[in-house]
């Protein structure tokens, strides 16, 4: 039944947005800026935090590390999705959209794992001041983003392998401006159960767990503080952890609304609308969310700034 079918697919069409023509260019270079906004804020993150002394605590190094993981995110699907849009055949090779879906796999559970541990960092912060530097000593922070690396590389690699071992019926477009996991199987022939449920064991744990352990050192965040009630301490702890979950908001709600629940007319639109925002918004907005209101960060944008000023002027 599916002998006749099955064919070797040599690349893949990128369908990309639905956008019409007329609207291309000016969809084109909203993307441009929103990537070139995206690599330069988190570069800029980056920058600051090696060259200012001051940002060498636990807090900061894992924020340069998302913001590592949020340039390179945007890297997987933004320069493929802009050259897509300009160029008559949008395709992809095989072997490239396989590369795509490993490393956007890859970068999306970095970010997810790093985010849990930030909340930690916090929660040890606010909860044990005393205890900080003891407990989020160097090598634990290290340990916490070696782990993070090791069980994303396994998690993509796992998925990768899987998807590697079907077969795809004569149908190669993808309706969707990267190659998505579940837009990909839905042009496989071969049987796909195997993959479904290791998506939706291995989804669960990688989402879930780490949601409810961001969502556990908050509560405990705050039942600390409200122990304690002071004007300044509230203050303060809601101003750090304030801007730490409106992103953790922004990434999960949009992740677990587009895997978890997904919608019963399947409307392709609203799915690409939904992983624009996890895959473009997210990763361009975490430095303005982190920086914009935190006195560390203008600190620090001073004193390297005013540090070079003078560097020029002797
Ligand atoms: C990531 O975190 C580790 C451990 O805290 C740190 O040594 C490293 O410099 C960070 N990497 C980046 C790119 O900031």
């Amino acid at each position: 039944m599916t002998g006749r079918n099955q064919t070797f697919i040599s690349e893949f069409l990128l369908l990309g947005l639905p956008v019409e023509s007329k609207q291309q260019n000016l969809f084109y270079a909203m993307f441009l800026v929103m990537y070139l906004t995206t690599i330069l804020g988190n570069l800029l993150i980056i920058a600051l935090i090696r060259l200012d002394s001051h940002l060498h605590t636990p807090m900061y190094l894992f924020l340069s590390n998302l913001s590592f993981s949020d340039l390179c995110f945007s890297s997987v699907t933004m320069p493929k999705l802009l050259q897509n849009m300009q160029s008559q055949v949008p395709s992809i090779p095989y072997s490239g959209c396989l590369a795509q879906m490993y490393f956007f796999l890859f970068f999306a559970d970095l970010e997810s794992f790093l985010l849990v541990a930030m909340a930690y960092d916090r929660y040890v912060a606010i909860c044990f001041p005393l205890h900080y530097t003891t407990i989020l000593s160097p090598k634990l922070c290290l340990l916490l983003v070696v782990l993070s690396w090791v069980l994303t590389t396994f998690h993509a690699l796992l998925h990768t392998l899987l998807m590697a071992r079907l077969w795809f019926c004569a149908d190669n477009m993808i309706p969707h401006f990267f190659c998505d996991m579940s837009a990909l199987l839905k042009l496989v022939c071969s049987d796909t159960r195997v993959n479904e449920l290791v998506i939706f064991i291995m989804g669960g744990i990688i989402l879930v767990i780490p949601f409810l352990l961001i969502i556990m050192s908050y509560a405990r965040i705050v039942s600390s503080i409200l122990k304690v009630p002071s004007a300044r301490g509230i203050h303060r702890a809601f101003s750090t952890c304030g801007s730490h979950l409106s992103v953790v908001s922004l990434f999960y709600g949009t992740v677990i609304g587009l895997y978890l629940c997904p919608s019963a007319n399947n409307s392709t639109v609203k799915e690409t609308v939904m992983a624009m925002m996890y895959t473009v918004v997210t990763p361009m907005l975490n430095p303005f969310i982190y920086s914009l209101r935190n006195r560390d960060m203008k600190g620090a944008f001073g004193r390297v700034f005013h540090k070079r000023k003078i560097i020029f002027s002797l």
